[in-house]
């Protein structure tokens, strides 16, 4: 999945390949947006969340010698002969827990109406490696107190669409993957996260939260996180103290209008940042200047100015805010030709622009392959059009077929409304 994302083959340009290059650039209009945006994966339909029996079984680790297996299994539930350490009980409109038998290590019980986490259910259970209870109706006060920590090899919890109003405390310090999307989660305790340091995935998003829960959260320790998403929510600033780890950071649609000065330079690792639908009217000029982002996502925001680029990105949306001039002086002040930009996609529509980005852009941004203008907002009430609402540049035969590879042109005839492609699904906490 992160295919996309592998990093070009740098194309090494002397100053005459430059002029080349420039060469290569020609304009047309097309009338037909190129649908690169991807915002709401939550939109999609999860269903490839069902696990598949085959999904699982790479994952297998057989504690036991197979002959000596036992073959209970829950009466509500099927656990396949085939695969006997795995418990099926999704989609029975169950109103409890059925009993959990000790040898069992995936357990599926999403798509029921469970209100409650109960010990009992449990007591014989010590092998679970991984719950899904997801769509359920579990409420935070009907967990039993550490129904969880006690499953010592759990690595994945499940529990988005359901009633949660906490993120549940205690966990094992085992868990790799926890999700607790689609909740109402308005509460934590402060210690709810510390020391979960396989942690790699918390998702948070859809769900209730302020800045002042997440406080003395600690996310720092835990040490192997890298992807945090807290969509939806309602942060008015950025989290505090986030491990060097992180790879990809989902804060769209929250209420920050401030990032500090510096927040970027302690994540080095940083590949994917979502901030569509705050509060931001600027970002610190410097804010990139070490940064190996791919993917800057600050659409629908209320930025008045453009801020240095950083040579790794490639996809920059910058759609619905107040930019008056793409100035390339301040976006790109120096060119390296041994080192140059690897973007290929602006997207730029609905600002304030009134002219095209200077065609210097193309020394510095040689691999740009299309740039949506598509209209701008001139006053409250008036829009306008560039004359050319998206800038294309013909391929060459490597790039056309490097484009091919990575599906980049698939969604080409779809409006600029319709939903991202099988591309985003790192960010997709549902998808594996
Ligand atoms: C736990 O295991 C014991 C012994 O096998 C069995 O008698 C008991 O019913 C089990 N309890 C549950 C809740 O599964
Ligand atoms: C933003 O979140 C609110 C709820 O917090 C939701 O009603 C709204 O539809 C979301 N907007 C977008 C663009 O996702
Ligand atoms: C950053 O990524 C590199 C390469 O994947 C990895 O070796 C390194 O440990 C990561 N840094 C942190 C702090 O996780
Ligand atoms: C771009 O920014 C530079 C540096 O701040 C400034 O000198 C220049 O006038 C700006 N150009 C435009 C077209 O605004
Ligand atoms: C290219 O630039 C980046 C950031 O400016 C820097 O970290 C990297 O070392 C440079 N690479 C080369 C080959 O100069």
């Amino acid at each position: 999945m992160l295919k996309r994302y592998n990093m070009q083959k740098m194309n090494v340009a002397k100053p005459i390949q430059l002029l080349t290059i420039f060469l290569l650039f020609e304009v047309s209009v097309f009338g037909q947006y190129d649908s690169d945006d991807f915002e709401d994966e939550y939109e999609r339909e999860v269903d490839s969340e069902y696990p598949s029996i085959f999904h699982q079984i790479p994952h297998v680790e057989y504690n036991i010698p197979y002959a000596t297996i036992p073959v209970e299994c829950a009466k509500e539930c099927f656990c396949p002969p085939t695969f006997p350490v795995s418990m099926y009980c999704d989609h029975r409109k169950l109103l409890t827990i059925p009993n959990i038998p000790a040898h069992i290590q995936h357990l599926y019980l999403q798509h029921n109406e469970i209100e409650a986490v109960p010990l009992e259910s449990f007591v014989n259970a010590t092998a679970l490696r991984e719950i899904d209870l997801s769509h359920n109706k579990i409420k935070s006060h009907k967990i039993d107190n550490g129904v969880f920590a006690k499953f010592a090899h759990l690595r994945q919890l499940h529990l988005h669409h359901n009633e949660l109003e906490e993120i549940p405390f205690p966990l094992p310090r085992s868990l790799e993957r926890l999700i607790l999307g689609f909740n109402q989660i308005s509460k934590s305790h402060s210690k709810a996260l510390e020391g979960l340091m396989h942690l790699t995935m918390l998702d948070l998003c859809n769900n209730c939260l302020e800045d002042s829960q997440l406080k003395g959260i600690g996310f720092s320790s835990m040490r192997n996180l890298m992807q945090i998403n807290l969509c939806n929510n309602k942060l008015e600033s950025m989290l505090p103290d986030l491990p060097p780890s992180i790879m990809y950071l989902s804060l769209e649609n929250n209420s920050i209008s401030f990032i500090p000065d510096n927040y970027f330079h302690n994540l080095p690792n940083l590949t994917a940042l979502r901030m569509s639908h705050n509060n931001l009217q600027e970002i610190p000029y410097n804010a990139f200047i070490f940064s190996n982002l791919l993917e800057l996502n600050l659409g629908h925001n209320k930025l008045k100015q453009i801020f240095y680029i950083p040579r790794s990105l490639q996809h920059l949306y910058l759609e619905d805010n107040e930019i008056e001039v793409m100035n390339v002086t301040l976006m790109c002040p120096t060119i390296d030709p041994l080192n140059l930009s690897h973007l290929t996609y602006i997207r730029v529509d609905q600002n304030k622009l009134t002219a095209p980005i200077s065609t210097y852009a193309f020394f510095c941004f040689p691999h740009v392959r299309s740039i949506y203008y598509g209209e701008q907002k001139i006053s409250k009430d008036q829009q306008t059009q560039l004359r050319t609402p998206v800038f294309r540049r013909f391929l060459t035969p490597e790039e056309y077929e490097e484009a091919e590879d990575v599906h980049e042109e698939q969604d080409e005839n779809h409006d600029h409304e319709s939903r991202g492609s099988d591309n985003d699904n790192y960010l997709d906490p549902y998808f594996y």
